[in-house]
């Protein structure tokens, strides 16, 4: 049985995969991306997000986006939509603006508005704010935070909770913080400070990227432990990028040593009840994100560029 299959026997919502635009074309790829019985959850890796999205002021360009949801939608797979705001991808128009609080505050809500309609009810959840956090736990200075101030965030979810279907779950989404660190304890905060405000800002869950690097991944108790303190405030959470990479060139010890951080990173999720769903940021090392971003690693998936299976891909159905 695929990974989708045994990821719900296991008490999983999902077991999901990022789709890229780029290789749409390519059949042997999309046959995987698009079985469900692999995964039954997608994440557009790049076309939703606002370059594509709103290139221009208030012009709108779903075909990106819909390329991967349309199909996904066909196909039974839940989606899990990325993303409303971030400091990465956004158009020239909008960073070169010099925009003022309340023209900026309304360009987001436009945004956001538009955005969230067009998917209305086709989305299980919605990051509404991407990477907002430093790694020392303070607010990442970008335009939002740096126009707007530190509320921005709070709004950017009370848009999202207006626009988008009720039930849809919002979800701030970040890396590093899949163990108790600074930035997560940052991000811990922030979300009791949203649940326990008088006029309470919605938030249900928290995505832990999990970006992660074999031999220095945190590990099933780190991961644990936080997806229990993120438990304990009130939200539950989503493995929402799993890769792994390798340093190159890789070797059979690196592969093993995947094998068994991917499949710890997935135990982890399984073994929390709060824990609802396992993305990978892709399933194919073709596409991955990680040799553009980290030059000298990279074979961070679970299908090797001629499509076979890596001893990762077993290891996570090992302990589904
Ligand atoms: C990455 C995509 O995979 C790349 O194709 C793109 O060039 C840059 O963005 N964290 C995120 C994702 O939340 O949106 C990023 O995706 C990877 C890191």
């Amino acid at each position: 049985p695929g990974l989708d299959i045994l990821a719900k026997r296991a008490g999983l919502l999902y077991f999901g995969t990022a789709i890229d635009n780029v290789v749409l074309n390519n059949t042997q790829y999309t046959s995987i991306a698009h079985n469900a019985s692999e995964f039954g959850q997608v994440t557009p890796s790049n076309g939703q997000k606002w370059m594509y999205i709103e290139p221009a002021r208030n012009v709108f360009n779903y075909s990106m986006g819909d390329a991967i949801v349309l199909p996904a939608i066909a196909h039974r797979q839940l989606r899990r939509c990325h993303n409303f705001v971030w400091h990465n991808q956004l158009p020239d128009w909008l960073t070169t603006g010099n925009w003022t609080k309340s023209e900026l505050e309304g360009i987001l809500e436009n945004h956001i508005r538009h955005e969230a309609q067009h998917y209305y009810g086709e989305c299980y959840a919605w990051d509404v704010v991407n990477e907002a956090f430093n790694d020392n736990g303070t607010l990442r200075s970008d335009i939002w935070l740096d126009t707007i101030g530190p509320e921005y965030i709070a709004l950017a979810f009370r848009f999202a909770r207006k626009y988008t279907r009720p039930g849809t779950k919002l979800y701030y989404n970040d890396y590093g913080i899949e163990r108790i660190n600074n930035k997560s304890l940052a991000v811990a905060a922030m979300v009791e400070d949203f649940l326990s405000r008088e006029e309470p800002v919605p938030i249900d869950g928290v995505g832990l990227q999990a970006h992660f690097t074999a031999g220095t991944s945190p590990g099933y108790e780190n991961i644990t432990r936080v997806i229990e303190v993120f438990a304990e405030k009130g939200v539950e959470t989503a493995l929402t990028e799993l890769d792994v990479r390798v340093k190159l060139p890789d070797s059979s010890e690196e592969m093993v040593q995947q094998a068994k951080d991917y499949a710890d990173s997935v135990r982890a999720c399984v073994d929390s009840e709060s824990c609802v769903g396992v993305t990978v940021w892709d399933f194919w090392d073709t596409v991955s994100w990680v040799p553009d971003t980290f030059p000298g690693f990279g074979d961070a998936c679970l299908w090797t560029a001629n499509f076979t299976k890596k001893p990762a891909y077993y290891a996570i159905s090992d302990v589904l």
